[in-house]
C-alpha cells in the first residue's frame, strides 16, 4: 500500500511514523509512506500556498494551483490511489471505511491548514473525511488516524491476524470485551475465574456478554 500524504507541516509526521506499527509496516515493504511538502508547490519566489478568500471572512484559504499540482505529482507517482481530503466537513471516518480503504492499491491524504481549501481544489479530490465532530487546527493528526488505522489492517502489519478482527470495531455494534494479563491479582483486584479455567466456550460468551454490556453503557447508539 502506498500512502502519500500533502501537507505545509510533514515535520509533525516524523515522531508518530517512524515508529512502533507503521515503522515496522515501513521497514517490512508493507507501506511505502511518503509526504510532500505543499511549500515546495507554491507560487513565485516566497512560494505561496495561501491567500484571503473571496467575500471577505477570517483566516486564508489554500490556493488551488499549489494543492492541484502536488495533487498530481503524488498521483504520477502513484497512479491508482484514491485522493482523500481531511475536512472536518467531510463524510465521518468510521472502522467500514478503514476496512475499504485498506483494499485500495494506494491513497492520497490531504491535510488542510488555514480555513481550508479553494473549493475548486475538489474537482481533484475523490472524497472528503472528517475523524469526528470538532475542529483541530489542520488536517495533519487526521492524516496520521487514517493512516494508522488503514496500515494495521494490511494483511502482516500485526503478530496475530487475529488482534485486527477481534477489537471494538471489526463488528461496528460491538465495542471490546475487557484484557487481563499476569498477575493474576494486582491490589486486591483478581483476573476473572472464567479466564483462568481455559474453558473455550466459556470464556468466549464472557467476553460477548462484557462487550454486550459495555457497549451498552457507553454508547447506546451503537446498538
Ligand atoms: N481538519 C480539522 N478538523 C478536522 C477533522 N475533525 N477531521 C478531518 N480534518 C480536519
Amino acid at each position: 500500500m502506498k500512502i502519500d500524504i500533502i501537507t505545509l507541516f510533514p515535520d509533525m509526521f516524523k515522531g508518530p511514523f517512524d515508529m512502533s506499527m507503521l515503522w515496522k509496516a515501513q521497514e517490512r515493504g508493507l507501506a511505502q509512506i511518503k509526504l510532500w511538502d505543499l511549500r515546495e508547490f507554491g507560487l513565485g519566489t516566497r512560494r505561496t500556498v495561501d491567500d484571503t478568500p473571496y467575500g471577505g471572512g477570517d483566516g486564508m484559504v489554500l490556493k488551488p494551483e499549489p494543492m492541484v499540482a502536488a495533487i498530481e505529482a503524488a498521483k504520477a507517482k502513484n497512479p491508482g490511489a484514491r485522493v482523500i481530503a481531511m475536512t472536518p466537513r467531510g463524510h465521518q471516518y468510521v472502522q467500514a471505511k478503514a476496512r475499504q480503504l485498506a483494499e485500495l492499491p494506494g491513497l492520497i491524504l490531504i491535510a488542510g491548514h488555514y480555513e481550508g481549501f479553494d473549493e475548486r481544489i475538489m474537482t481533484y479530490v475523490d472524497e472528503q473525511l472528517s475523524i469526528g465532530d470538532y475542529v483541530l487546527t489542520g488536517g495533519e493528526l487526521p492524516a496520521m488516524v487514517v493512516a494508522d488505522s488503514v496500515v494495521r489492517l494490511i494483511p502482516g502489519v500485526l503478530g496475530g491476524e487475529q488482534s485486527a478482527h477481534d477489537e471494538s470495531f471489526s463488528d461496528p455494534s460491538l465495542l471490546e470485551y475487557p484484557q487481563y494479563t499476569r498477575p493474576v491479582e494486582f491490589r486486591g483486584e483478581r483476573v476473572p475465574d472464567v479466564l483462568l479455567n481455559g474453558h473455550h466456550a466459556e470464556i468466549e460468551k464472557w467476553r460477548r456478554q462484557q462487550a454486550q454490556e459495555r457497549t451498552r453503557e457507553v454508547r447506546p447508539d451503537l446498538q
